[in-house]
């Protein structure tokens, strides 16, 4: 990731039965495509805007883009496969996340080629 274009963790609350994390997303900042180990979690947009692609768990391809904003949540579960993003240039975006259990970084990040590959297709379509 472009280190201009990053986000950063913020750990809220951790105990042994539920994470809560705040992401502070810097214009154009976007995550690694990935899963969410065994926990389920709830992400709510505080502030900006947030973009989710979601793809398949098994066939790796594209499912779904949606723009969230402030007081819009999403929902992540065993089979969620997504990227989370920025799309402005110009604004922060914040995200409250609660995971149980707690992720603590059990997930797993994707090849992005992958993904990307995918992507690419369904946009030449
Ligand atoms: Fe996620």
């Amino acid at each position: 990731m472009d280190k201009d274009k990053t986000y950063s963790r913020e750990i809220i609350h951790l105990d042994k039965e539920m994470e809560i994390v705040l992401i502070t997303w810097q214009p154009d900042a976007e995550s690694m495509p990935h899963d969410h180990g065994e926990s389920s979690g709830m992400v709510s947009v505080i502030s900006g805007t947030i973009v989710e692609e979601t793809f398949d768990k098994v066939t790796k391809k594209f499912l779904a883009s949606s723009t969230l904003k402030a007081g819009d949540r999403t929902f992540e579960n065993k089979d969620t496969i997504h990227i989370m993003k920025n799309p402005s240039s110009g604004e922060v975006a914040k995200t409250l996340h609660v995971y149980i259990p707690p992720l603590c970084g059990r997930g797993i990040i994707y090849l992005r080629g992958t993904l990307e590959k995918t992507r690419e297709a369904k946009e030449s379509r």
